[in-house]
């Protein structure tokens, strides 16, 4: 028997289901805490707590942290960015034989720990024995979940066994108000204390509550907790109330081997919740309906057990990916879960797991949303008009710039101002350093991107015209507006930008003041430009839909657009490959086998740069992918178009040495970076396509950035790398009103299962490298036109589809 294995611990002796859950044993290594907190954090896209043990407090190794979608604040006093803020701890619980010390990290000796995530039911279970000074030893068994059927439900039972020792136990249960943000402590600006005006009662004898304001938005929140013995007899129940949390210490008499099971239900509300006026009142209402712990875990694993059917991608239970595939779904369902379509929430690059970028929303939901339309559309729609809701604040930051339209801040909070700092440190030195990321305005494009990626999946023509219209068309007004014409080659010019490639922030010399005709925000605007005019044909054939405020843009405007849309400039390399932006080839090569002696790891190399005195600008060298994002946005035949549209000599065959041209130039300093390049290389290398996708699915588990994922999971990589396999493998793709399909698996995989919802169809595939089998629910609906590679066809309702996929394409099977 491995010496981590006690034959007495529970979560020893039953095997887990392979495939659905994630183990930890004895032997941690205290700075890797942070990052498996992270990944033992539960949630149910409204609340979420850090996998924090409840007899922590954060000291440096432990952080329990908890936040509620949206809730964010401003430090009062000092200059610092709106955050995602850190709730009170509804988490303690500890305990003590009377008159010894109470549990807590670093008391007691472990005998053994033993922590478990069940993705399938979404529950969170440790053991641990722990003996005190007195010899006497303890076992303690935990479950816990953040309820996926109550949104503003939480619960922790605790089974305590004396295994060795008779007397009083005595058990502390709380809620600890005291808390601060102090996470992401390289991220000044937003750590310190948040709240403020604390108060602390109680309801009947099993409850206490605790209530707090956000020091600036004046946010309120309130926490109540019901610590109810359903195992055993409490001797004594005694409220204690500090200065800044509340509890209750219940005594219990125990004899050897008896167990004691303590159920701790927390109920959370904030006054940003609808249907809510007091949040105290609406949380003690809560409590009291809440049931006991095993009906809690019924309802909440009922409700992930229907998650997982339609969220569900197979890839063979025995195949080594399937557990990553799993845990990527299980944290992004944690995030967006469909509690957040009756939220105002957005998509945090951080997830809800940690305060990494203070919770901040940046442009990472143009990899999260093309996975969500096949699955819960109403998700992105919901996620959409939260960016509508927004349309003021970005209509003032496009004036601020001077420019009409709306432009979508780089990093934004809850109100939607620009929150993108100025200075930050380096990862490298640590130094305080001039920031302008805040210059990277494709954020908007991205935006207008997922719209109408999402209008095309659904036809979903009430949120067109309601929302979609206005996104595409205010987009469109700032970049036609940013857009400057030179005469001289009928041309026009996009100046002091800056791509995804956060490398480059200006021209050699001149840090900060942008780059000119960058490649990919010139053919994303000439398409934005394009789509906003197609929107406003689409709804004007719709009478009864159109919008009842003026949205449409002038004849001017349209003329203008049309223009712009046909000669905005590209630059190109002298073997005509696509210029990352102009001046491009007159930048220095990198001597990339020096810096990899020096460095090994170059994901920092920009900082790397800057700490030698010299500068990322002056070399060939990126981040993250830029040009070949277009290849990741856009089909080859798509691209092609697109540059020619803009009058430019533009060969699909070239693509390939674009490919590589760049990727040899790329660090993947952001975990967005493999996920863009595994979708790129899967028509060319897919043996190289699939590695970059198997490192992307390690981004969080394996925590490659050192430490980066303590501060939260990566939503973006997390939700691309489900992408890649839900669209890029089986070459999914809707245009024209026409589900297409031409499925080519890399090596490494020998089958996808999955459901899509497509125009309210669900439909089962299943991609092998010999067949597509598609099967559409029985229902009431129209068939859906299907094309696989160059066949189309009907597939009805209740109806299964067999396609032979012979190793090259064309098609030789027909359907059956
Ligand atoms: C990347 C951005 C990304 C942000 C948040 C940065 O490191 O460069 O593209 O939006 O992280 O995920």
């Amino acid at each position: 028997m491995p010496a981590d294995v006690d034959p007495g611990c529970e979560l020893c002796s039953r095997p887990p289901p392979p495939g659905w859950t994630l183990a930890y044993r004895d032997g941690e290594t205290p700075d890797e805490e942070g990052t498996r907190e992270t990944i033992l954090t539960l949630g149910n896209g409204y609340l979420a707590t850090r996998g924090a043990a409840p007899e922590a407090s954060a000291d440096g190794v432990h952080y329990p942290g908890t936040y509620l979608a949206g809730f964010h604040n401003r430090l009062f006093d000092t200059a610092g960015d709106e955050s995602i803020v850190n709730l009170p701890n509804w988490l303690p619980l500890t305990f003590r034989p009377a008159g010894g010390d109470w549990f807590a990290s670093g008391q007691g000796r472990r005998l053994h720990e033993h922590r478990m995530l069940d993705l399938r039911r979404g529950v969170y279970l440790r053991e641990l024995v722990v003996v005190d000074r007195a010899r006497r030893r303890t076992r303690v068994r935990q479950r816990r979940l953040v309820s996926m059927a109550h949104p503003h439900q939480a619960a922790l039972q605790t089974s305590i066994i004396a295994e060795n020792w008779s007397g009083r136990l005595e058990i502390r249960s709380g809620i600890d108000g005291g808390v601060v943000n102090a996470n992401a402590p390289a991220e000044a600006g937003s750590c310190g204390r948040h709240l403020t005006e604390v108060a602390t009662g109680g309801d009947d004898a099993e409850t206490v509550w605790l209530t707090a304001v956000t020091t600036n938005s004046r946010h309120q929140v309130a926490v109540a907790a019901r610590t109810r013995i359903s195992d055993g007899v409490a001797h004594s129940r005694q409220p204690i109330h500090g200065p800044d949390d509340v509890s209750q210490l219940i005594g219990i008499d125990v004899t050897p081997g008896e167990r004691v099971v303590v159920e701790k239900t927390v109920t959370v509300f904030s006054n940003r919740d609808r249907v809510v006026s007091v949040p105290l009142s609406a949380a003690l209402e809560e409590l009291r309906q809440a049931g006991e712990f095993a009906l809690a875990l019924a309802e909440h694993a009922a409700v992930w057990t229907r998650l997982w059917a339609r969220f569900r991608l197979d890839v063979g239970e025995k195949h080594a990916w399937q557990l990553p595939i799993r845990v990527h779904t299980f944290h992004l369902l944690q995030t967006l879960s469909p509690h957040v379509i009756g939220l105002d929430a957005g998509v945090p690059a951080r997830g809800l797991h940690g305060e990494g970028y203070h919770g901040h929303i940046f442009w990472d939901e143009l990899f999260v949303y093309p996975y969500l339309d096949l699955r819960m559309p109403e998700l992105t729609r919901a996620l959409l008009e939260y960016r509508h809701r927004r349309l003021t604040a970005a209509r003032r930051q496009a004036a601020g710039a001077g420019m009409p339209g709306a432009l979508f801040p780089w990093q934004s909070g809850d109100s939607g101002r620009d929150e993108s700092p100025s200075r930050s440190p380096s990862p490298v030195t640590g130094e305080w350093m001039d920031d302008y990321t805040g210059r990277q305005q494709h954020v908007n494009l991205a935006v207008a991107y997922c719209v109408w990626r999402y209008w095309e999946t659904t036809g979903d023509l009430s949120f067109l015209a309601a929302c979609g219209l206005e996104l595409l068309v205010e987009t469109a007004r700032f970049w036609a507006g940013l857009a400057t014409y030179d005469p001289a080659d009928d041309r026009y010019d996009i100046r002091g930008v800056m791509g995804p490639d956060e490398f480059h922030d200006g021209y050699p010399g001149r840090p900060g003041q942008g780059l000119d005709n960058c490649a990919y925000l010139n053919v994303m605007v000439a398409w934005v430009l394009g789509r906003a005019v197609e929107a406003c044909a689409i709804v004007a054939r719709h009478p009864g839909a159109r919008p009842w405020r003026a949205v449409a843009p002038t004849d001017d405007e349209r003329r203008r657009w049309a223009h712009v849309g046909r000669r905005l400039r590209l630059a190109f390399l002298d073997d005509g490959i696509l210029a990352q932006f102009e001046g491009y080839g007159d930048l220095a090569e990198l001597d990339w086998d020096r810096y990899r002696q020096r460095y090994g790891d170059l994901r920092q190399l920009g900082p790397l740069l800057q700490a030698e005195g010299d500068h990322p600008n002056r070399y060939r060298i990126s981040k993250q992918a830029d040009v070949l994002m277009l290849l990741y946005l856009f089909s080859a035949e798509e691209l092609t178009a697109l540059v020619r549209g803009l009058g430019y000599e533009f060969d699909p065959a070239r693509i390939p040495d674009t490919v590589d041209y760049y990727l040899s130039r790329t660090t993947h300093g952001s975990t967005l970076s493999r996920v863009a390049h595994a979708w790129v290389l899967a028509r060319t290398d897919r043996r190289r396509s699939f590695e970059m996708l198997v490192t992307a699915l390690g981004t969080d588990l394996a925590d490659p950035q050192r430490g980066s994922t303590r501060n939260g999971i990566h939503l973006g990589a997390s939700a691309g790398t489900l992408d890649i396999l839900q669209r890029c493998y089986t070459g999914l793709e809707i245009r024209d009103d026409l589900l297409r399909l031409n499925p080519l698996l890399p090596e490494g995989l020998d089958r996808l299962d999955f459901v899509i919802r497509y125009r309210n169809q669900l439909i089962s595939l299943h991609v092998d490298h010999e067949r597509l089998r598609l099967t559409a629910a029985p229902g009431a609906a129209e068939p859906v036109p299907v094309a696989v590679r160059d066949r189309s066809f009907p597939l009805a309702p209740g109806s299964t589809i067999t396609v032979a996929l012979p190793p090259s394409a064309p098609v030789n099977g027909s359907p059956t």
